[in-house]
């Protein structure tokens, strides 16, 4: 079956250079994107240039190499802003990742709870919005909530939300996709009742942001942490996005050479923004890669790299539901991303994940750092494969064919060749 979204994205695998290496005799399939994803050879290329002919340290030279890195590395900046339609680059604070982003804001917003107070987060976190929060909520002694998961759905409970945001509520931090459920939250929703009561809200979009057009503004968030190497571009390198009104009465929680502007030896004064929240020597050549992988997407173009997925992972979930013994975790494909996870009886899924590797078919398998979220699913374990933009419908075959063939090995059915 051929689908237009399909067809428009039918080359982009020769961009990859990954994409055509063997796993044994097998090609790959890389099915693992909510982890990481691929890097197309411009942004391999745009690094690789960048250290051979423009390596400098930025802000400091005024040497030409110094230029080059800064402009290139200030444009990595505005190329960010523009992507996620911030109001200017002085909102794009650099950082190592999401992980990090989020650990740098629950130290930035650390001084506005006391005891008493209330954040709130949802019952589908990965550890990372969930243990920067739980932390300082210990720390504080402030409460920390949580929004609930309606199983039966697959979507976020809102039906309380009135309850759960309160007038203690000082933060709210919520994913806007869940790396396991792939479910696609309301923000705006929740960001309105959260700014009603005076809460700042933060958005964990390390899965949307890859995957679908976002605008930051109309989401009606605060703050908005994602990374770049989910985003076809390298690791090392994230974004942390504050409202620059918000920013400017924060204060840094890392300080060192570049974060200040003038120093004495009993105190100092910072930076303008962005430049005061990124002490140190910064990623630079990451951030020419993330400008490529930003140029990348763009080229291609979000509403089409979220139509082609949305596609994908309806023709995905409807194969795998027909199959027998198989339980699909998370909402109808219209509500999710192109993340499915699933188990499929009685494979154990690191069974089923080596079983696949045999093939060449990359899945993740565990508990997606989400450890919390298995519990209440009363899993310990599951099978997750997650789509990128290279993705397609016959590797979507491959992988239900090969579960399929997995299923009968552990059903008691002959070892075949998987
Ligand atoms: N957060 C990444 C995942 O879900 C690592 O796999």
């Amino acid at each position: 079956m051929t689908h237009v979204q399909q067809n428009s994205f039918s080359s982009i695998q020769k961009e990859f250079p990954i994409l055509s290496r063997k796993i044994g005799k097998h090609s790959l399939v890389y099915l693992d994107n909510a982890a990481t994803t691929q890097k197309p050879l411009t942004v391999l290329k745009a690094m690789d240039a960048y250290y051979r002919l423009h390596n400098a340290n930025v802000h400091r030279g005024i040497y030409r190499l110094a230029e080059e890195a800064t402009l290139a590395y200030e444009l990595a900046h505005q190329k960010t802003a523009d992507f996620i339609h911030a109001q200017s680059m002085r909102e794009i604070i650099f950082t190592r990742g999401t992980t990090d982003s989020l650990n740098m804001l629950a130290r930035m917003l650390s001084s506005s709870v006391e005891k008493g107070d209330e954040i709130v987060v949802s019952q589908i976190e990965h550890h990372s919005n969930l243990i920067p929060w739980q932390q300082l909520a210990n720390a504080q002694k402030a409460a920390l909530k949580f929004i609930p998961l309606d199983k039966k759905s697959g979507m976020l409970d809102l039906s309380r939300i009135d309850k759960i945001i309160t007038s203690k509520t000082k933060i709210v931090s919520i994913p806007h996709v869940s790396n396991v459920l792939g479910t696609i939250v309301p923000i705006k929703e929740i960001a309105r009742r959260a700014h009603k009561v005076g809460a700042v809200v933060s958005v964990d979009a390390a899965q949307s942001v890859p995957h679908m057009p976002v605008n930051v503004r109309s989401l009606e968030c605060d703050f908005f942490s994602f990374s770049g190497h989910k985003m076809y571009g390298p690791t090392g390198i994230g974004v942390l996005w504050g409202k620059e009104s918000l920013l400017n009465h924060l204060e840094p929680v890392s300080f060192g050479g570049e974060m200040v502007r003038e120093v004495y030896y009993d105190r100092a004064t910072w930076n303008d923004l962005p430049w005061k929240f990124e002490a140190g020597t910064p990623p630079i050549a990451e951030g020419v890669g993330l400008s490529a992988a930003i140029d990348f997407l763009q080229k291609q173009g979000m509403e089409k790299v979220r139509a082609h997925e949305k596609e994908l992972v309806k023709y995905a979930y409807d194969k795998l539901f027909a199959l027998k013994n198989i339980s699909i975790y998370g909402p109808e494909p219209k509500f999710r991303s192109g993340v499915i996870t699933f188990n499929a009886t009685p494979v154990h899924p690191h069974d089923l994940a080596s079983l696949l590797n045999e093939k060449g078919i990359a899945i993740r398998a565990g508990h997606h750092c989400a450890m919390p979220l298995a519990t209440l699913l009363n899993i310990s374990a599951s099978a997750r494969a997650s789509f990128g933009i290279y993705n397609t419908q016959q590797e979507v075959d491959l992988l239900v064919e090969s579960i399929k063939k997995a299923q009968s090995i552990f059903s008691g059915g002959k070892r075949a060749v998987v």
